[in-house]
């Protein structure tokens, strides 16, 4: 057979919202076949809505509001599922699956949840499960950690992979305003969602780092196993202390290989100026991956919006279209790392405490980090309230380990003389800054 008679695919699509309305534009005006002529036509036979009123760029007597209708409907090679959260996706996907079809989905959730399952049963199957669009949006994370580097070992992946957050930061940062004013104007602006947990507790950066450290690690991590914290206790004086500092706060997720293990952590961090990615501002997401042979690699660009994100889902069709029959089964390990605990980690740390403005404080939180072999890098007072008798007192340290310095922090907050213990924050590590 030539290219010009190879069969067309059918694709169903699930959801037509923001991004599969991009999708669905793409497959209509034929885009596929004009950027890769040689790979199978794919034609659009279905595509799954919840309201079947609303407006949609596919033709009405394409759409239905029954997931069956897509994922029992024998026209119908290749799913993409763009629905979103964990069901009724995730049982889309493996109802799809089963009965011999192909799956692309941009869901993070489903994946980080149900990953391990859903790709065991691709392969039982003999047919791809594709998430390209799943982590960092347009960005090719997934492609190259599947195959351009699977000869290297990856000793880090760190990322900036939530624009929501990174986009409040950023303006924190930049104006100085405070946390939930941003927040407001973000959801105004159609940049938060209404709720915003997801994103400002750090879990869909969560989500994206499992997915993204079991194809790196060759293993499955867990959820319940990543460090998780998010961005609300940052404060606007948090940012302006780590300013003074040479730092700027964004919220960072990491797996690195440490002394015994592997170590997934989600939290804020205070970066250091001086390296790029104190400069990721915005929506931007980056991924810094590095490997033993390549050495570091740094991908950027747009992490959500409807065109960048079809891009990853089309290319997973492309893919698809390209060569049906080839199923490469991700890296796994047989012996994959340990996973570590957070109270092992040891780095620097920002301590902020809001201390009664009297002699002996300092000596006082000093000795209790003394005791437990903490050494102070910095001090700044800072933040003075004369009406309340109080003063911002704000702390580096030396490296240390993250047990000790929650035990540390227990006994401060205890002493009298303090008013508040207002906050933690980790100072992440870059080999050409100071330790
Ligand atoms: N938006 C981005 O920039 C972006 C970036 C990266 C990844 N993603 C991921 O892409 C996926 C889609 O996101 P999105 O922003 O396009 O979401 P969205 O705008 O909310 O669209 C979701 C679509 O799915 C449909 N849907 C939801 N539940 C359904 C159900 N139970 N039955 C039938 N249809 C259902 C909705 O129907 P109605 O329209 O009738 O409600 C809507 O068309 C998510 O997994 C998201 O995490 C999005």
């Amino acid at each position: 057979m030539t290219t010009s008679q190879r069969e067309s695919l059918g694709v169903g699509l699930l959801g037509v919202g923001v991004v599969g309305s991009a999708v669905a534009r793409a497959l209509l005006e034929g885009r596929t076949q004009q950027t890769v002529p040689g790979s199978h036509p794919l034609v659009l036979k279905q595509a799954v809505v919840r309201n079947l009123e609303s407006e949609r760029p596919v033709p009405r007597d394409l759409l239905s509001d029954d997931v069956a209708s897509v994922v029992d409907n024998p026209d119908v090679d290749i799913v993409v599922e763009l629905m979103g959260g964990e069901e009724p996706a995730s049982s889309s996907i493996r109802a799809a699956l089963k009965s011999g079809k192909h799956v692309i989905t941009a869901n993070k959730e489903a994946i980080a949840k149900n990953g391990d399952e859903l790709i065991a049963l691709a392969e039982a199957n003999g047919v791809r499960l594709l998430y390209e669009a799943a982590v960092g949006g347009g960005i090719p994370i997934i492609g190259p950690l599947s195959s351009d580097l699977l000869a290297n070992k990856i000793q880090s992946l760190r990322a900036i992979i939530n624009g929501t957050t990174n986009y409040i930061l950023t303006r924190m940062t930049a104006q100085g305003e405070a946390f939930d004013d941003v927040l407001a104007d973000a959801q105004a602006l159609g940049y938060a969602e209404a709720d915003p947990t997801a994103d400002v507790d750090g879990w869909d950066a969560m989500y994206k780092i499992a997915i993204l450290a079991r194809l790196a690690y060759g293993a499955s991590v867990p959820l319940d196993s990543i460090h998780r914290e998010g961005i609300r206790p940052v404060t606007a004086s948090d940012i302006r202390n780590a300013a003074t500092l040479g730092y700027t706060i964004k919220l960072i997720a990491v797996a690195r290989l440490e002394e015994g293990g592997l170590l997934v952590r989600v939290h804020p961090a205070l970066i250091p100026n001086s390296v790029p990615m104190a400069k990721v501002d915005g929506v931007l997401n980056v991924c810094e991956i590095e490997g033993d042979l390549v050495g570091p690699l740094w991908l950027q660009g747009r992490g959500a919006g409807p065109e960048a994100t079809a891009s990853a889902v089309l290319g997973d069709i492309i893919r698809v279209a390209r060569a049906p029959k080839t199923i490469n089964p991700p890296r796994k390990l047989s012996s994959p790392p340990a996973l570590l605990e957070m109270s092992d980690y040891e780095c620097q740390y920002y301590l902020r405490l809001v201390a009664k403005d009297q002699p002996g404080v300092l000596a006082e939180v000093a000795g209790i980090l003394a005791s437990r072999s903490i050494s102070i890098d910095s001090v700044l007072q800072m933040d003075s309230n004369p009406e309340a008798g109080t003063a911002d007192i704000v702390l580096t340290t030396h490296p240390a380990r993250e047990r000790e310095v929650q035990q540390a922090v227990e006994q401060i907050s205890a002493v009298s003389s303090i008013e508040k213990f207002a906050s933690l924050l980790r100072i992440e590590p870059y080999g050409d800054t100071p330790a």
